[in-house]
């Protein structure tokens, strides 16, 4: 008989939301991962099954992201030969721009945290979850980790002292999602990035910036609306997605609020004031896909305000 464990879900996210590049994230309600840990018959943690990955990721807690987060909660805490076992079961897609690395690392370190009742919070744990899911893209920032694990939508005042807010959110929000079948490392996604963007654009995303936070505490769609705009990163990164600008022309003529390249691409998102309208966008994305021959998954969700969950 197996040993008796615990699993927690760690959802999917949306990183960037056009106007906070790696600084601005929201956690969606689907897909996720699983991960499950249980006590181990020999010191140390080990990564004893990974399911739905193909044979992708490694079982070395040192180059895995969830294998990681833990282990680096193992050591804080002075546990690193405490005999446990770790699964990890992948639902969700890798390099779809959804924070797949992002939420293996927040349910890795999160289910390590609940199992041992370190009775650390989740704010405590964010920076483990944060370096393991550094093994994947190379670079420390926690847009997809921070929901991943907190929930909600996360802005990162500083990414160095993981400084985070967790930002009100108005009734009616809903995200569409579209996940087009194409494979985009985000790795490469941050290599083709310019190191300098022009002051007049700083200026200018500065303003959309501050003025999305203030639509979201006020439920002011037309001022999201407005604000939901990216001129530094999406001009960049656009045409590693097929069809994007029609996509997004689509999206906007379906009544979207606004629409942006979701993280590292290829996927993206709309954000809506109601259901009906998300799932408008999404039906005019399957239509204009299906023209097109390009595989799709849509999901439609309201913002996840849990993060990471026992279940
Ligand atoms: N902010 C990140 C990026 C999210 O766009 O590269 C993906 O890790």
């Amino acid at each position: 008989m197996s040993k008796s464990g615990i699993k927690v879900f760690a959802p999917a996210s949306v990183a960037n939301v056009a106007v906070g590049f790696d600084i601005l994230g929201f956690a969606l309600e689907k897909p996720g991962d699983e991960i499950i840990i249980r006590e181990g018959s020999k010191p140390g943690l080990v990564i004893t099954e990974i399911q739905g990955a193909g044979g992708k990721l490694p079982y070395d807690i040192k180059k895995n992201t969830a294998g990681y987060a833990a282990y680096r909660l193992l050591e804080h805490i002075g546990e690193t030969d405490r005999p446990l076992e770790m699964e990890i079961h992948k639902k969700m897609p890798f390099g779809s721009g959804l924070g797949s690395s992002a939420a293996s690392a927040a349910g890795g370190v999160y289910a390590v945290n609940e199992f041992l009742r370190t009775g650390l919070s989740k704010q405590d744990i964010l920076r483990f979850a944060v370096e393991g899911e550094q093994i994947a893209d190379g670079a420390f920032h926690a847009d997809n980790v921070g929901p991943s694990l907190l929930g909600g939508m996360i802005l990162i005042r500083d990414n160095e002292t993981l400084d985070i807010k967790k930002l009100h959110i108005p009734p009616w929000l809903y995200a569409a999602v579209i996940y087009p079948h194409v494979e985009v490392l985000t790795r490469e996604s941050r290599g083709i990035l310019k190191s300098e963007v022009s002051f007049k654009d700083v200026v200018r995303q500065q303003g959309n910036l501050g003025a999305f936070v203030a639509g979201m505490y006020t439920s002011d769609y037309g001022l999201i609306s407005r604000s939901l705009q990216d001129l530094l990163v999406e001009p960049q990164r656009a045409h590693l997605i097929p069809h994007f600008y029609e996509m997004k022309n689509a999206a906007l003529k379906a009544g979207a609020l606004g629409f942006s390249i979701s993280g590292a691409g290829p996927s993206m998102f709309a954000l809506c004031d109601n259901s009906n309208n998300a799932e408008n966008v999404l039906e005019a994305a399957e239509k204009l896909y299906k023209i097109n021959k390009v595989p799709v998954t849509t999901y439609l969700s309201r913002i996840n305000h849990e993060g990471a969950i026992r279940f």
